[in-house]
């Protein structure tokens, strides 16, 4: 029945969302402001900028908005150093064996992710050929949960998003997929993704997606 299948990056194919979450607390203790993975599970697939915003809602400290992009440069330049390490060993569980079935069977395979890094992730993966299309922040106006980045992603792979699968490990992820009219697959944290149609622990049972082929 589906057609393709649109996959978020950072949280699905590698663990790069623990990267983010690193590289904002190294920030935030500079900063002395308070941050924990329970935060931090509301910055997953938010922009740098929006996240940076969350994050300092937890001080009474005010900062410019240059001031705040300069912060995010910070943390980016953290993050940066952290991905230059990334190899192919870094895909997770079960992540090449789904790939390769879902080529194997004719399906149309994206990546949406919203993070500037997502090529460079993806090259130091070995997966920059691998998908029909990648759709970054680059490409859109409107970040997760807006449906868009997943909508351009349909699109980009000609395949009607009724006839799309999307796999997020982020609350914003998931109503991002289920606003495209997609159906949702959640992994990783359960309280997250929640909204999922189908939550995962992780894709290392690939025979979960494949029978919904
Ligand atoms: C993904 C991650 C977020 C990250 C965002 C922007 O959505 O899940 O944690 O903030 O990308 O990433 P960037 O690499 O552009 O800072
Ligand atoms: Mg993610």
């Amino acid at each position: 029945k589906y057609k393709g299948v649109i996959f978020d990056l950072d949280g699905v194919i590698t663990d790069t969302a623990e990267y983010h979450y690193l590289a904002w607390k190294k920030l935030a203790d500079e900063l002395n402001v308070y941050f924990d993975r329970k935060i931090n599970e509301n910055l997953k697939g938010i922009s740098r900028i929006e996240s940076l915003e969350i994050i300092l809602k937890n001080t009474d400290k005010s900062f410019s908005e240059e001031e705040k992009h300069r912060l995010a440069d910070k943390k980016n330049e953290y993050y940066k150093e952290m991905i230059k390490e990334i190899t192919p060993k870094d895909i997770l569980p079960g992540v090449l064996d789904l790939i390769k079935e879902l080529k194997n069977r004719g399906i149309k395979m994206a990546v949406a992710s919203v993070s500037k890094n997502a090529k460079t992730v993806l090259l130091n993966l070995g997966l920059i050929e691998t998908f029909d299309y990648i759709v970054d922040a680059n490409k859109i106006k409107n970040g997760k949960p807006d449906p868009e980045i997943f909508l351009n992603a349909a699109y980009g792979i000609d395949v009607e998003p009724k006839l799309c699968i999307g796999i997020e490990d982020s609350k914003a992820g998931i109503e991002a997929i289920n606003r495209a009219g997609m159906l949702s697959i959640g992994v990783g944290n359960y309280e997250t993704v929640k909204e999922a149609d189908i939550v995962l622990k992780d894709l290392s049972d690939s025979s979960a997606i494949l029978n919904l082929l």
